[in-house]
């Protein structure tokens, strides 16, 4: 289905009413005061809970939860929706069973204006098609090309590094450079700066409080940016078909549906756009995480460190593509990371039907919410939360926990598309920097993080590299 027009969307908000995205008919949906029963807060008047909310979401779950259990009541953004808390409920929205959950429309009042029919804002029999085709992209061949553009940009990229240094900035600059390359096939210059510009551009109007693309705005910037990249894409596009690289939007730009048919130019364009946006601040967000936790215990970065010598057989040396499942503690140190600050902490759904959970009974059309960052951070699952501890990760570990448990990539229908090219990437700069550098935290200093909407250290996390080869 294709998505609906956001001022159509604020009047069905309005009305209470929407499509069924499995069954285009117009429904009626229960109306906020349907939600009454429901333990929890509607906060400020106007305002309801969503400045408690945006200000410190962490701190917020974690008072409601302590309150009211694990399913309670909020008001943000002018509507009243219910959060449901803990494995069970992440298996009951993810996995979706009876189809009972939209992403486009938990996701779309958010993303609409600026990555409208991302692959993760479209539902069902549409959605599916759709994934399947990009599915190519990520078979082995095409991965075995990103590895090896990978290896060299990063290589290049940290050959600069060493002293002092703010790690998030250094590695989201890397991370940007690298998907032109990888993504786009496009060498670094004046291009390839103004979509970066254009791209980062869209990412902060997402979370812009403006709604509205008025200008001076962060939204006007972003649409404005989001129009310029269509352009560009367009383009790009034809010439893709024409001759095709070795990048994904190549891949994207051949990539058929069952019926044999290429993706119509607009869809592959929304798609690479969206795919973006998925990979950027997520790698840069969870990369950053695993570095400070390894600056900080320089038991697992001199193991980390062991590995990829081990693997590459040498100091800065690429890595094989197929040499990466060899990497495991590096896998178990990542999968750690993410469990600690999960990039997405909190995924949106809306409610298409009536359904029940822990004894509520809860109507069509509420907003639904699921929070990774609450089960990652629960006892229950994980004895100590607060210590990084990639043993958590051992198979054997892994094997006696709640599937449910560790979500940071999602799971059922919609579960990250791009996750083994996180893993890659990370792997390689894992291997690229430990084996050319120490990482230490500088003397004195200790991040505070910005939790929302992906997590980042708000003094840019102040490292020291210390040259080693
Ligand atoms: C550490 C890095 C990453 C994390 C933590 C992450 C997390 C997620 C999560 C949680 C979702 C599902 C959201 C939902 O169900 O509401 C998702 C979807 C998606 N991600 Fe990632 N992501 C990461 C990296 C990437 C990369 C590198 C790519 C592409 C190269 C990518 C592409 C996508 C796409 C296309 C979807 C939509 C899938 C669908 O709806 O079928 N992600 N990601």
């Amino acid at each position: 289905m294709a998505s609906l027009a956001p001022d159509l969307r604020a009047d069905l908000n309005r009305a209470d009413l929407h499509r069924d995205s499995a069954n285009p008919h117009w429904v009626r949906l229960g109306g906020d005061h349907k939600l009454d029963h429901i333990p929890g807060e509607d906060g400020w008047p106007v305002l309801g809970t969503t400045l408690m909310q945006l200000s410190d979401p962490l701190g917020f779950q974690d008072r409601m939860t302590e309150t009211y259990g694990p399913v309670y009541r909020t008001r943000s953004f002018g509507r009243r929706g219910v959060n449901l808390m803990g494995a069970d409920a992440n298996e009951l929205v993810l996995f979706d069973r009876d189809k009972l959950f939209s992403n486009e429309q938990g996701w779309g009042p958010m993303l609409n204006l600026l990555f409208p029919r991302g692959l993760m804002l479209m539902d069902f029999e549409a959605h599916r098609v759709d994934r399947r085709a990009l599915s190519i992209a990520f078979k082995p061949e095409p991965m075995r090309a990103y590895c090896s553009v990978l290896n060299t940009g990063i290589a290049t990229a940290i050959e600069q590094w060493g002293g002092q240094m703010r790690f998030y900035d250094a590695i989201k600059a890397l991370t940007l450079d690298t998907a032109a390359a990888s993504f786009l096939g496009l060498p670094l210059g004046p291009e390839a700066d103004a979509l970066n510009k254009a791209f980062v551009d869209m990412v902060q109007a997402s979370v812009g409080v403006v709604r509205r693309p008025l200008p001076f705005t962060k939204m006007g910037k972003g649409v404005a940016g989001r129009r310029l990249m269509v352009d560009y894409f367009g383009k790009l596009l034809r010439e893709r078909r024409a001759d095709p690289g070795q990048d994904m939007f190549s891949q994207f730009a051949l990539a058929k549906r069952e019926d044999g048919s290429l993706l119509p130019e607009d869809v592959v364009v929304d798609h690479m756009i969206f795919l973006m946006m998925a990979a950027h601040d997520t790698i840069t967000s969870s990369a950053t995480v695993l570095f400070w936790q390894l600056a900080k215990n320089t038991g697992w970065q001199d193991r980390l460190r062991a590995e990829a010598r081990a693997v590459t057989g040498g100091e800065g040396l690429s890595v094989a593509y197929d040499d990466l499942s060899r990497m495991d503690l590096a896998e178990m140190a990542f999968k750690e990371a993410l469990r600690f600050m999960p990039p997405v902490p909190n995924m949106p759904r809306r409610a298409l039907r009536d359904f029940s959970f822990g004894g509520y009974a809860i109507p069509a059309g509420t907003p639904v919410g699921i929070s990774p960052a609450a089960v990652h951070a629960d006892p229950a699952h994980w004895p100590d939360p607060q210590r990084f501890d990639p043993l958590r990760f051992t198979p054997e570990n892994v094997a006696g926990r709640h599937k449910y448990a560790w979500v940071p990539f999602g799971g059922g229908a919609h579960m990250c598309l791009g996750l083994h090219f996180a893993y890659m990437q990370v792997k390689l700069l894992v291997s690229q920097i430990l084996t050319r550098y120490e990482v230490a935290m500088q003397p004195g200093s200790e991040p505070s993080w910005q939790a929302w909407p992906i997590p980042k250290p708000r003094d840019g996390l102040r490292v020291e590299l210390r040259r080693i080869c």
